[in-house]
């Protein structure tokens, strides 16, 4: 399908040219460099690249992988060839307004009213790092708390901050214990809610756990790096309360380079509070000479950005508009169906189990065995034959590790371990529904072959 798209490139091209644009350097004739020599580094490029795992094909369920839409491909293709640097209005400024308004498109699917302060960055980590930083600057030397379930980079983020952080409990379905929460209030300025669990896709009870911190005077923020898209079909989802509420969240990260149809990249953080933006201030002798109006590296922790990711996001939302009807809300709505088609076949099945109901398109599960040790055994082992490249049968999963505490136990397990490793699968291509059937039966017949071994 990206092939489809290379009229539009060279279009580009042609239109760019007749713009008074020239191409950087014109490689082709250069002294320098010669055709050649790039055939033979493609030709090795080509091997090297072939090692990766098939993402694109809809027998990858392993890892949070969604290859680009070709519209977002081509866009930052297109804007690359320029370089636009969205630090300053003076690096590129039709990107830097294609940000603004992407960013306000975003803002505005999580029911933040005009004005809000948001901006993209490179991932979910640095738009997290942001979020935490305004947090310590609000309330400084008060803790950061988070989840056990919370994504590994808040803890790590909170060290490079400075800032002392506390994890709090979940319960069995992975759940703030609201129990656990109320002793840990006192000395704590923010609170971390996940919306959308990188381990099993779990939403966090925002609707419960909002009021209890807005009381104590604590401040929510929420990370959707994952999930955040999901808030276009909130009707559809069980945990439907949860996302009513967000625009309630005093900061939000989601990453359109997860379910957004983006490349990496391409990170955003907003804020409800537009002030916050007064914590950015600073003053650069070298930039913001071209514009009076607000230069995006004047409200980001981050100089340099791609204009290319910004063109790619606007690009991209032009065709697949952020509503609950539109095809990027379509596409969501067939990965829910593809993760709750998946939990029914293995509810139906006596080998296989699930350990929760899938909230949103992860799915986690396991082969039922009589200790906690051969449920671990048995998951490596169909996670590692399923990877094989040469093979009709080949289905690539990824494992997921829990406390045997938060495992829903089976009566006869025997628990000869503290921990015990399921498999899990990310079904973040629409295009799993369709083959969700045959992705159960490749996963049940090599668990057939291993147990004639
Ligand atoms: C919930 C959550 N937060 C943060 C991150 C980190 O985002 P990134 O990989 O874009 O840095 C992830 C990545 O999977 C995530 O799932």
């Amino acid at each position: 399908m990206y092939r489809d798209f290379l009229p539009f490139l060279e279009e580009w091209f042609k239109r760019f040219e007749i713009r008074g644009f020239k191409e950087p350097v014109d490689y082709g004739k250069s002294e320098d460099i010669s055709f050649n020599e790039i055939t033979s580094v493609f030709d090795e490029f080509c091997e090297r690249m072939e090692q990766n795992y098939p993402f694109h094909s809809p027998f990858y369920a392993g890892q949070m992988l969604k290859p680009p839409h070709p519209v977002a491909w081509m866009a930052y293709s297109m804007a690359m060839s320029v370089n636009p640097n969205n630090h300053a209005l003076d690096g590129g400024p039709p990107t830097s307004k294609m940000e603004k308004e992407v960013v306000r498109e975003l803002a505005s699917m999580f029911g933040y009213a005009k004005p809000s302060l948001g901006h993209l960055t490179t991932s979910g980590t640095i738009a997290n790092l942001e979020a935490l930083w305004v947090s310590g600057k609000i309330h400084p030397g008060k803790k950061i708390l988070f989840a056990d379930t919370a994504h590994y980079t808040h803890s790590r983020m909170c060290e490079v901050l400075g800032i002392e952080y506390e994890s709090v409990k979940t319960d069995e379905l992975d759940k703030i214990s609201v129990e656990d929460l109320y002793t840990k209030l006192d000395d704590a300025g923010t609170l971390v809610v996940t919306m959308g669990t990188t381990g099993r896709g779990v939403v966090e009870n925002l609707h419960i756990i909002l009021p209890i911190c807005k009381e104590a005077g604590i401040r929510i923020h929420v990370d959707a790096a994952y999930g955040g898209f999901f808030k276009l079909i909130e009707d559809d989802l069980t945990t439907k309360k949860a996302w009513k509420s967000i625009h309630n969240a005093d900061s939000i990260v989601v990453d359109p380079h997860k379910h957004g149809l983006q490349p990496y990249g391409c990170g955003c953080v907003l804020f409800k509070d537009p002030k916050v933006g007064s914590f950015y201030k600073h003053d650069s002798p070298y930039t913001y000479f071209s514009s009076d109006e607000l230069h995006l590296g004047e409200i980001s922790l981050e100089c340099s950005r791609a204009g290319a990711a910004a063109a790619a996001l606007w690009f991209t939302l032009r065709v697949f508009k952020l509503d609950r009807h539109g095809k990027l809300s379509n596409g969501l709505r067939k990965c829910i169906q593809a993760a709750e088609s998946f939990a029914q076949l293995i509810h139906k099945d006596e080998d296989f189990e699930v350990v929760n109901e899938p909230e949103l398109d992860i799915v986690c599960y396991y082969v039922k065995s009589k200790k906690i040790s051969d449920i671990t055994k048995r998951s490596k082992k169909i996670f590692s034959a399923g990877i094989n490249p040469n093979s009709e049968k080949a289905i690539y999963l990824s494992l997921y590790t829990l406390p045997v505490n938060k495992f829903p136990l089976i009566k006869e397990t025997e628990i000869d371990a503290d921990t015990v490793t399921v498999l899990r699968s990310v079904f973040m291509k629409p295009e799993h529904k369709e083959v969700i059937q045959s992705i159960f039966d490749k996963i049940k017949s090599i668990n057939k072959e291993i147990s004639n071994e």
